[in-house]
């Protein structure tokens, strides 16, 4: 090789090498690009776990068990009201007509449909399945779930029949455990739902008169709380209820067995009404947003109004704390 070839080959070499160092800038910034790229992609593909969208209730199909009567039935006017289709769920079929006529008087628009189905939700979890089956053949799949049917009942401990302990687990726990599992897979396979359980105040402390009662409706809270950790990966919501004593037919019939002591404690915080606890608690299942309040379920229950009845509680502090938290 010349002198000349050789010194134009270097100055080429020189010259090749440098604009490699031309190209960096456009390099680097085609890297950033890709991570930009890459990072909203894997917000988006998170996005509903982080910040779960708000369930549209226009044209939802909500299930509401116990929906024949008292706060269930609220709900279901509730969300009628906003649109959705309703199935109602409960036993006693003269009471569901009655509450079907009640609901479709809250209609918004004129295709909206409620289904009544009458069946027993704590018995046979296999009528359970075919009910949920039945209603989502007819209004498509269940969009929200409503676990309200329940009943309640107080009396002194050992003066309550032992048969009504396996009752009242029976119906306010396995009642709610049924047609949950029955709704799930088609959840999961479309990735959204709302589930919500009605616990109740008696769920989340003791009280004097509720030894039947409490352990069923805090039962409730175990089974909320680690289904939520389960759903939350398919976009599925979980809330469960604290509601005060609201004015049903079921708070009358449990007044008529009330022992003394309940019902001066009762008497310390007033009675909210039925339709008062279906907006709060049908607005908490449908907005909010569960990891930006710090917790896997939300609750609803009218500590304001019963402060002095925690009073009467004296291992009722953290409880207190707790609630006022999440409320
Ligand atoms: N009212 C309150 O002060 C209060 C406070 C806190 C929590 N809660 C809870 O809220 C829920 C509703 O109470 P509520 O006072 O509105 O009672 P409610 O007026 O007596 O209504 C209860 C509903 O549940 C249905 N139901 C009961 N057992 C059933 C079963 N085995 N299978 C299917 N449906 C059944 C009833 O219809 P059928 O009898 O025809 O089946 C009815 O539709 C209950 O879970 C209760 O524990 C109530």
């Amino acid at each position: 090789m010349s002198y000349e070839e050789g010194l134009s080959s270097t100055i080429t070499d020189w010259l090749f090498f440098n604009s490699w160092w031309l190209l960096l800038p456009f390099i680097m910034l085609l890297v950033v690009a890709a991570f930009i790229v890459a990072f909203v992609l894997l917000l988006y593909m998170i996005s509903p776990l982080i910040s779960p969208k708000p369930l549209k209730l226009n044209g939802a199909h909500v299930v509401v068990t116990g929906g024949s009567s008292g706060i269930g039935k609220s709900i279901a006017m509730e969300c009628y009201r906003q649109g959705a289709f309703i199935t109602l769920v409960a036993r006693d079929e003269s009471k569901l007509v009655q509450a079907k006529k009640e609901v479709e008087k809250c209609a918004i628009n004129d295709k909206q449909v409620v289904l009544c189905i009458s069946v027993d939700v704590s018995k046979d979890y296999g009528q359970v399945e075919s009910v949920i089956k039945q209603c989502q053949e007819k209004l498509g799949p269940v969009d929200m779930l409503v676990n309200c049917a329940g009943t309640s009942f107080s009396g002194k401990f050992e003066e309550v029949e032992v048969e009504r302990f396996r009752s009242l687990m029976e119906v306010n726990y396995l009642g709610s455990v049924y047609p949950t599992r029955a709704v799930i897979p088609t959840m999961k396979e479309r990735r959204m739902g709302r589930i919500m359980f009605v616990s109740s105040q008696a769920g989340q402390i003791g009280l004097f008169g509720y030894t039947a009662y409490s352990p069923s409706k805090f039962a409730l809270r175990g089974l909320a709380e680690s289904l939520q950790m389960e759903m939350k990966p398919y976009n599925i919501y979980v809330t469960i209820a604290y509601p005060p004593d609201t004015d049903t037919p079921g708070l009358a019939e449990e007044n008529r067995t009330k022992p003394l002591e309940t019902r001066l404690i009762s008497e310390t915080s007033g009675v909210t009404q039925p339709e008062q606890v279906a907006k709060i608690v049908v607005k908490d299942a449908v907005v909010r947003d569960c990891i930006l309040n710090n917790c896997h379920y939300h609750i609803y229950s009218a500590l304001g109004q019963h402060k002095k009845l925690y009073q009467y509680i004296p291992s009722s502090q953290d409880h207190r704390e707790n609630s006022s938290l999440e409320v």
